[in-house]
């Protein structure tokens, strides 16, 4: 089994990832945590896969929450609801809350724990390859409102994070395409390696390995900056102009990788017309390999109006993520007029 840790604001934090886990899950979360009771929170999609295959594990009493499955539910609302599910059950501050999903699942329940009586254990097991590289490591959780994406939340490391490749062999390809967005990001921002392994035909059988190398880098960077305020923005690699594109397409014209796929795209090419070697002709290659789109359709003037607003907490300079060389990323502040300037020539 390959094990990584980091120790964040509310303590340690394991990450195993090993093929086959989830099917002695149980045992790993018992030699970790001593609960006398145990709450699953999952989705639609993944409850009939998984949930009785994990429930079946424990000797103690286990409870779930079945959300609908749908970015849609990850509200202040379903929190709510996982604390009354909880509090119906007797839930105490001894027990644990599993949140066995992708990554709408992990922020909800990861926020719910981090609230409830103040702050309760959590283990997290992502079953999507988005969750398992990126959102289930690392502590941020929340949920959105009216207003935006992810504006309310905590930084909380879990405990454990159990991580399983072979559930994505139940992922739908489109679904394993969206997190592959992430993994080439890791191979732009730190390790051009990780470029080399997905460029390999059989890549999927080693899946597990380029996990590993992915999780890796996500721990080295929060491990030196978990909330936030510097180093952990390189992992925004994409995400300026994927956020805004995906916010013009009101988040249903494009999933958030496939956003992320085009918004990197379009940083190496606006690097290239700040003066950088134009890196992005083996990107696009790369990403049309996988199955996602790189080219920007939406109106150029809507895309930096969107963009600014999702930035405007940095008041006239946008923080732009800038890949000198396959991993080799550099925070850059950009003023917005001239950041205007290159969207337009995009
Ligand atoms: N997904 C980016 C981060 O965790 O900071």
């Amino acid at each position: 089994m390959q094990t990584l840790s980091l120790t964040g604001a509310n303590g340690l934090s394991e990450i195993f990832i090993e093929p086959g886990l989830l099917g002695y899950a149980g045992e790993e979360i018992l030699k970790t945590f001593s609960p006398s009771r145990i709450h699953i929170v999952t989705d639609s999609n993944v409850a009939p896969l998984y949930l009785e295959q994990l429930a079946q594990q424990f000797e103690l009493p286990v409870s779930s929450t079945v959300i609908p499955a749908g970015e849609e539910l990850k509200r202040l609302s379903t929190v709510e609801g996982i604390y009354h599910d909880l509090l119906a059950v007797g839930f105490t501050r001894k027990d644990l809350i599993i949140a066995l999903g992708g990554g709408v699942v992990g922020d909800i329940t990861g926020f719910a724990a981090a609230t409830l009586l103040r702050g309760v254990s959590l283990c997290q097991i992502p079953t999507t390859l988005l969750a398992q590289v990126d959102s289930s490591v690392g502590g941020k959780t929340g949920v959105d409102l009216a207003e935006g994406k992810n504006l309310v939340g905590a930084f909380y490391q879990p405990r454990l994070v159990l991580i399983d490749p072979e559930v994505l062999n139940t992922l739908p390809d489109t679904t394993f395409a969206d997190g592959m967005a992430e993994v080439v990001k890791y191979g732009y921002i730190a390790n051009p390696d990780i470029l080399d392994m997905v460029s390999q035909p059989d890549y999927k059988a080693h899946i597990s390995d380029v996990i590993y190398e992915c999780v890796k880098i996500k721990r080295d960077v929060v491990a030196i900056d978990e909330h936030d305020t510097g180093l952990r923005m390189i992992l925004n690699f994409g995400h300026t102009v994927g956020h805004a594109v995906e916010k013009l397409g009101n988040y249903t014209e494009l999933t958030h990788g496939q956003a992320v796929a085009i918004g990197m795209v379009a940083a190496l090419r606006l690097g290239a017309l700040r003066g950088d070697a134009d890196l992005s002709a083996p990107l696009v290659a790369l990403l049309h390999k996988i199955g996602l789109p790189t080219e920007l359709t939406h109106d150029r003037e809507a895309i930096f109006g969107a963009l600014l607003s999702d930035k405007k907490k940095f008041g006239s300079t946008v923080n732009f993520i800038l890949v000198r060389e396959p991993g080799r990323a550099e925070i850059t502040p950009i003023e917005a007029e001239a950041l205007h300037e290159y969207i337009l020539k995009l």
